[in-house]
């Protein structure tokens, strides 16, 4: 290991232990150490609810968001400019731990006419941001690690809080964002930008209006070469945190991208739920192969050890017989793909690498060009048909992220329940540890557990939302 690889090691260490003493009760062994430990297994010992359930939870309308951005890199950057562009919005504090990043995000916020936001620099100054008094919502793009420990001292100080994917890497992890939104009844929302891509919101209104019958598999993935991204030095991801990751880790890190519009399309935590599932990867070949051809055989980067395998495939079962595969392959040289695939009792749709759609009673076929175009117009669900188009102008993954952000302060400026809430956030993401037991366990079945204590039961599939 070069002296470059421990110095980024030590502060990757640095910043797990940051988040964990945050949090004061999750211990660094659970955030990226031994995912098969005893305390991994909470579910079995689901303790009872300290607060109220968060589910279809409504609270005080804001006039304006008033919004404390945490981690200006690629992400956060981003975030900045599409924040600026929707309305009743104000970026009130900002922070990274690289000043640039900050005085960056600064001039975008300035150059666009806006007030310039109070500035912070300081590895844990997201928590003098989290105790301001004038900010409504906590957003956030830091790196994994710091994902939970933020979002709950966002919301034990009265903050909502929005969280970039995944939200959490362990099952406690999973509880303490549940947990602690039902104590404070604040809303958590993980910022799953992909449930809001235009194919996907069209999908959700088709199955919603029947199309494709009683869906009863659905495949999605996150399948994106990011070797070159992973490997770089500077300039790439803060402290190679990816790398780091994937040192230590193995299952399906990243599962949400695929998962979230299928769980939403389906009503995961809404009249069914995960049940169990199992996981299986390949070796990891991909990553030591591109570091030897790229830094040497024999240099650290091509003779470390790396847990994540090439591909990782996890099947889903939920309580009504329904299955969901997900992939996650972040190293093969390959087209990007979240798949997207729903199968149906009377015809199905997929994504990648083309939009298609095959439908009873000619489902042997895909449809042709005209009568896909048809359909799809049919469909268009009402946040792509009001403002698609301005999406699509401020961009970000092709208008998506627009779109997600738009809705998310519409619901808060009219208090109402956000599309995703804290239990989808835990739900999803609990596919990140358990696959990497299951993987662990030669593929043996793990139990998800019920993140909302019985309420999906009675819960409504989430609705075609809209926006006035
Ligand atoms: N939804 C999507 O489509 C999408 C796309 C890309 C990234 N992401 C997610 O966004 C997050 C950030 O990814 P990225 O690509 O921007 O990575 P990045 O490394 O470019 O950005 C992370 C930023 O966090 C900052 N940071 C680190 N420690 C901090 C601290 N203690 N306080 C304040 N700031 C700190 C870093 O300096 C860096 O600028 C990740 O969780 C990633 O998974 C989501």
């Amino acid at each position: 290991m070069s002296n470059n690889d421990n110095n980024s090691r030590r502060k990757f260490l640095k910043l797990a232990a940051a988040g964990s003493a945050a949090l004061g009760m999750v211990p660094i062994s659970n955030v990226f150490g031994s995912a098969n430990s005893e305390e991994e297994i909470p579910f079995k010992k689901v303790a009872s609810r300290k607060g109220k359930s968060v589910m279809g939870l409504r609270c005080e309308p804001l006039k304006t968001v008033r919004i404390g951005l945490i981690g200006l890199g690629m992400r956060g950057s981003s975030g900045v400019s599409r924040l600026l562009q929707v309305e009743g919005t104000e970026l009130v504090a900002i922070a990274d731990v690289v000043e640039k990043a900050v005085k960056n995000a600064n001039k975008l916020i300035t150059d666009a006419g806006r007030k310039p936001a109070i500035e912070y620099t300081g590895e844990e100054d997201w928590k003098k941001i989290c105790e301001r008094d004038d900010i409504d919502l906590i957003y956030q793009c830091t790196p994994w690690l710091l994902h939970t420990p933020v979002a709950v001292y966002a919301m034990k100080h009265g903050k909502h809080a929005a969280i970039e994917v995944p939200a959490a890497l362990s099952l406690d992890q999973c509880w303490n964002l549940v947990d602690t939104a039902e104590e404070t009844q604040r809303h958590c929302m993980m910022l799953e930008n992909c449930c809001y891509d235009f194919f996907e919101l069209n999908t959700l209104n088709m199955a919603r209006n029947g199309v494709f019958g009683e869906i009863m598999h659905a495949e999605g993935a996150y399948i994106h070469d990011l070797r070159w991204l992973k490997f770089m030095q500077e300039g790439g991801y803060h402290n190679m945190w990816r790398l780091e990751y994937s040192k230590i880790h193995t299952g399906n890190p990243y599962p949400t991208h695929g998962l979230g519009p299928l769980a939403q399309i389906m009503g995961i935590n809404r009249g069914d739920r995960f049940d169990y599932l199992t996981s299986v990867s390949t070796s990891q070949v991909g990553m030591t192969a591109y570091a030897a051809d790229k830094f040497g055989a024999t240099s650290a980067f091509a003779t470390q050890a790396y847990k994540l395998g090439d591909m990782n495939t996890t099947v889903v079962r939920t309580v009504n017989g329904k299955t969901i595969m997900i992939q996650h392959n972040t190293t093969s040289p390959r087209p990007y793909s979240r798949i997207h695939l729903i199968s149906g009792t009377k015809g199905m749709a997929a994504k990648y690498p083309v939009e298609q759609i095959a439908l009873e009673p000619k489902a042997h076929e895909f449809f042709k060009k005209e009568d896909y175009d048809a359909l799809v117009k049919k469909y268009e669900h009402p946040l792509a048909t009001l403002i698609g188009e301005k999406a699509k102008k401020v961009g970000g993954h092709g208008g998506m992220d627009f779109i997600m952000d738009y809705r998310l302060m519409y619901c808060l400026r009219n208090g109402l329940p956000l599309d995703q809430d804290v239990y989808d956030a835990a739900t999803w993401c609990s596919i990140v540890p358990l696959s990497e037991k299951s993987v662990l366990a030669r593929g043996n079945s793990m139990d998800v557990p019920d993140f909302t204590r019985g309420a999906w039961k009675e819960a409504k599939p989430w609705p075609v939302v809209t926006i006035e």
